[in-house]
């Protein structure tokens, strides 16, 4: 059967990732979380110094960007791929707020995102992709046969996440992750570069009301009638 490309892009937890894994599991298509990328970049910037409350070296990280090698790797016993940054495995540690906090200042940065988009628009040569993100529909994959576009109002976006963050230990409080949400909703679609939008011929899916199974049959759907050709 002929294989496309499904881009899905939406703002930060509307359930993009949930969706995407959904989808490309069922369809036996290898699904990108192209998020975990920056979070990773993000990572590294903050071991190295480059990236503090206090400061942003934004010249050492562009020098830097070469000695960045990021890859996902699944084992059988995992449920998604795991990113690895430089040979380790980061997947847990690139998911608190603090990376949170830092990592849409770091995808505004132009040589960034050059090197992620290259390495995303190559693990998508083959099709038979379903990638998550900011700018997969407009920049990464502007051909791709699906684009969705998710969106749920800023404070259903922050309970999700809440409850998320509480399920992994940590001790955070309502407020401060609606505040990072919206802060990232700001950053991510005002950026100069690839901004955040929605792609002409991408379809809309407010989830705010729809449970998970909703979504899936919505989304699974629609990639059953592009697979057809319709
Ligand atoms: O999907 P996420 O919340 O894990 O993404 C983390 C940040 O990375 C988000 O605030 C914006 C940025 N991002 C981006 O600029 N472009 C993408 N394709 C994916 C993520």
């Amino acid at each position: 059967m002929q294989k496309i490309t499904i881009a899905i892009d939406g703002y930060s937890s509307t359930g993009k990732s949930t969706v995407a894994k959904q989808l490309a599991d069922h369809l036996g298509y290898v699904y990108v979380d192209s998020g975990a990328m920056y979070r990773a970049v993000t990572l590294y910037a903050m071991q190295k110094g480059i990236i503090s409350k206090k400061h942003f070296d934004v010249e050492k990280l562009k020098k830097s960007l070469s000695e960045i090698h990021l890859k996902f790797h699944k084992e059988a016993a995992w449920n998604k791929a795991h990113i690895f940054l430089n040979g380790k495995d980061v997947e847990d540690k690139i998911r608190n707020l603090e990376v949170s906090e830092f990592v849409s200042p770091i995808a505004t940065i132009h040589e960034v995102r050059a090197k992620l988009v290259a390495q995303q628009q190559q693990m998508g040569l083959e099709k038979g992709v379903v990638m998550d993100g900011r700018d997969i529909g407009t920049v990464v994959f502007p051909r791709a046969e699906l684009k969705i576009f998710m969106n749920a109002s800023a404070e259903e976006r922050a309970q999700r996440r809440y409850k998320e963050l509480l399920a992994r230990g940590e001790k955070i409080h309502l407020d401060e992750v609606l505040k990072n949400i919206q802060e990232r909703d700001h950053i991510d679609t005002t950026r100069a570069d690839s901004p955040l939008l929605q792609a002409k011929d991408a379809i809309v899916i407010d989830n705010s009301e729809m449970n998970l199974q909703d979504q899936f049959h919505t989304v699974l759907q629609l990639a059953k009638d592009r697979i057809a050709g319709r």
